[in-house]
């Protein structure tokens, strides 16, 4: 019997793991495996989790044991775990505990390891686990099955060095490294080739790139390309439309990229510059290295450089030892800055990281409390500034049909922001439309596409 091999991946987590999972899918494609959408009759079945978040955990192990049951009904089915829970020590004692059934663990450095750790599978039934820190470089030419026709992540850099108090990132993902610029422009070109419009840059901290290649003069800055000059770069890839990055972290948002906001059309007029928090002792404890008004002329000289540039943030409620006089700051921020949208986030302990350790934290109740404060104003603030797009013509690259409404276009505007249009025609995705905004919401905006 030679039947073909299947496999479901479920993806927990940010665009490094959605990114990750693509990769991981092109390598089992390689291997001759299919894409299954139904993970009760897949072969392989990988859960790529994240850990920023408690409730991050909590999906995740929840999902396992659905799988558990999946399993005992295909008892052939292979399990593997992988991403940024598998970098934890505590979350690798807990599988070899409970799940001892499950078949491949794998960290984050090690993804480029899964064909091999399959193959070891199959041959000798060798269970593998903890192969999670042996890998810290980049391993370059993978392949990838990319989610989206027309628009694609592009990694620039792993890893974090910035170790902000509340966050297991820098335990999970490790210490910067950056791509050859080389690498990433080859890259670029050949998505552009097969049709890619748009590309996200991804990074934890794509402000700190520092990208060298081996052959000097390639570029020409020479050896060292920081993250403008990629920009810079990128602007010149003849047939790629959109260029959006994330993320950036404000202490080293430099003048040089707001420059390159001015003179990229190509670089979208939106920026994703997380605050965390509007009061500068709380900054000071996250360890951000910015203050509030440090923060806040950052937004004034992007909006002078980008007039009516988005901005979207993050901020986390109930960091230990806020005050309400604190949190107060917080919402003060949010009402100077005027947010297009913002993620908020209660503060939730992550075990090994600096505050989780602190004796102030914050009890649940306050925090929830102060949550809601923050929503009202930040959906407030999202619906208004909605509200002030509607009249304008925008172009909007086509994503396809809305899932949810057949009869609707989608696609995003420069400034990142939803749209759901009707056409008169056909319209293509990977097409970009004029759209008049004729109504809105919070998270979205209705319009009309004028063709023909
Ligand atoms: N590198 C990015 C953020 C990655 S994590 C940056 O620095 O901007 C995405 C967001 O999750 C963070 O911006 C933060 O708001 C939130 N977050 C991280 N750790 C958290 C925690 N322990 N509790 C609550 N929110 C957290
Ligand atoms: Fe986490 Fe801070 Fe690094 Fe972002 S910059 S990933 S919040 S440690
Ligand atoms: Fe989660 Fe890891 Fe991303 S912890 S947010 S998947 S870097």
């Amino acid at each position: 019997m030679n039947e073909t091999k299947t496999f479901h991946i479920i993806t927990f987590g940010c665009q490094m793991n959605e990114r990750d999972s693509e990769t991981m899918a092109g390598m089992l494609e390689e291997k001759g495996y299919v894409r299954n959408d139904d993970p009760k009759t897949s072969d392989v079945i990988l859960i790529n989790t994240c850990s920023v978040r408690e409730n991050a955990d909590k999906k995740f192990f929840g999902t396992l044991g659905l799988i558990k049951k999946y399993r005992e009904n295909r008892p052939g089915t292979v399990v593997g775990v992988c991403g940024c829970m598998m970098q934890q020590q505590h979350i690798i004692d807990t599988i070899r505990a409970k799940y001892n059934w499950v078949d491949l663990v794998f960290g984050t450095m090690n993804i480029h390891r899964l064909p091999e750790l399959l193959d070891n599978l199959t041959n000798e039934r060798k269970k593998q686990r903890e192969i999670w820190d042996s890998h810290r470089g980049i391993v370059e030419g993978l392949p990838a099955d990319r989610t989206d026709a027309f628009k694609a992540y592009v990694n620039i850099m792993y890893g974090c060095n910035n170790f902000c108090t509340y966050c297991i990132v820098p335990y999970t993902r490790g210490r910067e490294r950056s791509r050859a610029p080389r690498d990433i422009l080859r890259e670029v070109k050949s998505l552009v080739r097969s049709g890619t419009k748009e590309i996200t840059l991804l990074g934890q901290n794509v402000n700190s790139y520092r990208g060298t290649d081996d052959t000097p003069g390639c570029t020409e800055s020479g050896l060292s390309v920081s993250f403008p000059e990629l920009i810079y770069e990128l602007q010149d890839v003849e047939g790629l439309e959109r260029i959006r990055f994330m993320t950036s972290h404000p202490k080293d948002l430099s003048p040089a990229l707001i420059q390159a906001y001015r003179d990229c059309p190509k670089l979208m007029p939106h920026i994703h510059l997380p605050v965390q928090s509007g009061n500068t002792e709380v900054l000071r404890r996250m360890n951000r290295h910015y203050t509030r008004e440090d923060y806040l002329a950052l937004i004034g000289r992007l909006r002078e450089a980008v007039p009516g540039i988005a901005v979207t943030t993050d901020i986390i409620v109930g960091f230990p030892g806020e005050t309400e006089a604190q949190f107060g700051d917080t919402l003060s921020l949010v009402e100077t800055v005027r947010y297009d949208s913002a993620f908020t986030f209660l503060y939730s302990v992550r075990t090994g990281t600096p505050a989780a350790e602190w004796k102030d934290q914050i009890p649940e109740e306050v925090k929830h409390e102060r949550f809601n404060r923050l929503v009202d104003v930040t959906n407030r603030i999202a619906a208004e500034k909605n509200a002030a797009l509607v009249g304008r013509t925008l172009p909007i690259l086509c994503e396809g049909e809305s899932k949810s409404d057949p009869g609707l276009y989608t696609g995003r505007t420069p400034g990142h922001k939803l749209v759901n249009f009707t056409a008169s025609g056909p319209v293509a995705a990977g097409e970009t439309v004029s759209v008049r905004v004729t109504a809105s919401n919070t998270f979205s905006l209705l319009g009309e596409a004028a063709i023909g």
